[in-house]
């Protein structure tokens, strides 16, 4: 005897096709973004122990990294530099001839299909670690770090990015940044700002890749307390009105709430930053054999779009794109 149910679930959960057909989730190579070490030097490509999997290049090394990259149809890149020297006040990271602009330069002659953004921060390049200019009390001066990160989004410009993408949370960058964009004829060129973006033990892994820990003290100055979300949207918006483009949520998994109220409050397109420490995470719980990689990486990601997400920086690119490629998310 059946039962009368008007309405039943499961009906439209059977089959490939009609299962695909009602997904409320599309994923798409083309919303795709990873980030990519550049090492100063020659003929370096070092595995970062604390992101097995992932690599430093030197900017002749480059297209072993790029050749795989476009090989998965992914075709978006975020650079992030490491100098050959530090110094206190990041003098490398606006050099005509620093890793970033060399790196750019020979992408854009190597690689034109290539879409280049710059990671635009001070703590990589800095003898102290931290994301700008410290005053006479070791404290991050957030004004005079305002000229200098307008200066290195000037030389990225020039040496060819196609977007810039402020990492370092100092108060008004983004207005300063376009300003001066714009006064050089960059008017063209889009900001994704790093609006929201966490204090957060997430990162520890990439601080190692970039070798960019501060030396002393924490970035809780100028990075968010993961208590609040309130304060997502206040930075989100204010990044807006100074001009950002896109904006980021940054770290991801964590943080779903924060990348669902802002994809609801703003009408510009939002990107969420899976970082390191989420990679390492379901890196090291793989190996361990406790879940199954592929199966944790589609599912995490898709999460991450179903919260509200439309652009999705992953060192796990080139794994979605092949998890999109067999129908096993998308
Ligand atoms: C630079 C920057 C960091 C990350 C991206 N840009 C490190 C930090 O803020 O300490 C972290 C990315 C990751 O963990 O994958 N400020």
């Amino acid at each position: 005897m059946s039962t009368k149910l008007i309405q039943r679930g499961r009906r439209l959960r059977g089959g490939g096709a009609l299962r695909r057909m009602v997904r409320e989730t599309r994923v798409s190579k083309h919303a795709l973004i990873y980030p990519v070490f550049v090492k100063d030097g020659n003929n370096i490509e070092e595995e970062i122990s604390s992101m097995e999997g992932q690599y430093r290049y030197s900017v002749d090394r480059l297209g072993s990294c790029f050749d795989k990259l476009l090989e998965s149809g992914v075709h978006k890149v975020l650079f992030f530099g490491l100098p050959e020297s530090k110094d206190p006040e990041g003098r490398g990271a606006w050099k005509e001839d620093g890793v970033i602009q060399n790196a750019l330069r020979w992408t854009g002659r190597h690689y034109p299909e290539l879409y280049k953004i710059t990671d635009i921060c001070m703590c990589e390049y800095t003898s102290h670690g931290h994301c700008g200019i410290l005053d006479a009390h070791n404290q991050v001066d957030n004004d005079k770090t305002l000229e200098y990160l307008a200066r290195i989004a000037l030389s990225h410009a020039r040496a060819g990015a196609d977007m810039l993408a402020p990492s370092d949370m100092m108060d008004g960058r983004t207005g300063v940044m376009r300003a001066g964009l714009d006064a050089e004829g960059y008017s063209g060129l889009p900001i994704m700002a790093y609006s929201a973006k966490y204090s957060s033990a997430f990162y520890g892994p990439f601080r190692e890749a970039a070798d960019s820990a501060p030396a002393f003290g924490d970035r809780k100055t100028y990075q968010m307390d993961f208590h609040n979300s309130k304060e997502a949207l206040k930075e989100t918006l204010l990044d807006i009105a100074e001009g950002a483009d896109i904006v980021i949520v940054k770290p991801a998994l964590a943080y779903l709430d924060i990348i669902h109220l802002i994809s609801r409050a703003v009408q510009v397109p939002l990107a969420a930053y899976s970082v390191s420490g989420e990679y390492a995470m379901i890196k090291a719980a793989a190996k361990a054999g406790l879940i199954d990689e592929d199966a944790i990486i589609g599912e995490t990601a898709t999460s991450i779009w179903r919260a509200g997400a439309q652009i999705l920086i992953t060192y796990f690119a080139r794994e979605l794109a092949r998890l999109i490629d067999s129908g096993r998310i998308g």
